[in-house]
């Protein structure tokens, strides 16, 4: 299961070495190579995916404060009053502040994210800024099963915010399966909302994860300075070259790094070898239609509340309701 933190920030690093390894010496053995996209994010990785989002030809956290500013009344409509607003994987509070002003009075505002630090520092800065607010942050993976506060599960009805496309890096079968948890975790009447990028032309696409000033191939890179650093690895970084492009069939951005030669590199004390032109597969980015979001949602017992886009219909915030049970 990919544990994504929707918002980058550094993983804790001392509890979480051996899972690192495990899970980078396990993907290298195998054929094609992989590492978990959710590894990219260390304190460097962070800021990197930072500057991405304001890159001109990253589209798609624009697009996303965009349809918020401009639908956030009809956006709040979907939040009764009284609701417990959940954010799964937090991070950064760009997104929720818009929706947390144009939202009637709620019972909650409960921040769930992996990493406890930026949580409670997110937390005081909102609840400087919104005094009447209940912040009540949660230490979870969104991933997996996890405990609301008491106020949360008193309130009448619970509405989740998942921001940033994060859906889109989880294969279809974790998404269907975070759909479902989520469903569960926010019970009967609740709603859910969705930022997904959209599928478009394979020229926008290609564009956005190939930067011309490269600080995308530098993101993906930046994974092999981690895994020198932390695994005491001997990737040589100019030996290796980002490539992403825009697989049509399967509606997804695939990353990896390319071996520009044969050779063979330490990792943990273990040799790798890599072909010329082997790759590391590095993160998948799928792009939904309307429709394809929507079946993957009914799957999980969800049905489609409500859908805007901005104008080019680059990316959208869908929303959902819990019926029955
Ligand atoms: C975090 N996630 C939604 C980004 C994406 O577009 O899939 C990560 C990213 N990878 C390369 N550029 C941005």
């Amino acid at each position: 299961m990919v544990a994504l933190a929707r918002t980058p920030r550094p993983q804790p690093q001392s509890a979480d070495t051996s899972a690192f390894e495990d899970d980078v010496l396990a993907g290298l053995r195998t054929t094609p190579k992989r590492v978990p996209a959710k590894y990219f994010y260390d304190g460097a990785g962070s800021q990197l995916f930072e500057r991405i989002t304001e890159l001109p030809e990253y589209y798609p956290t624009r697009c996303e404060m965009r349809i918020l500013r401009d639908h956030a009344g009809d956006i709040a409509k979907l939040i009764p009053q009284g609701a417990a607003l959940v954010e799964l994987g937090s991070g950064s509070n760009k997104k929720v502040r818009i929706v947390l002003r144009a939202a009637r009075k709620l019972a909650a505002y409960v921040p769930v994210d992996i990493c406890g630090e930026m949580l409670e520092q997110e937390a005081a800065e909102l609840r400087l800024d919104f005094p009447q607010l209940k912040v009540l942050p949660v230490r979870a993976d969104i991933t997996h099963q996890f405990e609301l506060p008491a106020q949360a599960k008193a309130a009448p009805v619970r509405v989740g915010f998942f921001p940033g496309s994060t859906i889109g890096n989880f294969e279809p079968f974790e998404a269907a399966a975070f759909l479902r948890n989520a469903a569960h975790i926010l019970g009967p009447g609740a709603t859910l909302i969705i930022g997904a990028d959209l599928i478009k032309s394979a020229d926008v696409l290609n564009a956005a994860y190939n930067d011309a000033a490269g600080v995308t191939a530098k993101f993906n890179l930046n994974l092999l300075v981690r895994i020198n650093r932390e695994l005491g690895a001997t990737f040589k970084l100019d030996t290796f070259e980002h490539h992403a492009f825009y697989n049509r069939e399967r509606h997804r951005i695939e990353m990896h790094l390319a071996s520009l030669k044969r050779q063979k590199v330490k990792v943990a004390g273990e040799t790798i070898e890599f072909r010329a032109g082997e790759t590391i597969h590095t993160e998948n980015s799928y792009k939904y239609s309307i429709a394809s979001l929507g079946a993957l949602a009914r799957g999980a017992g969800w049905q489609p509340a409500g859908v805007w886009t901005d104008a080019r219909e680059y990316f959208s915030i869908q929303a959902f309701t819990l019926t029955g049970k």
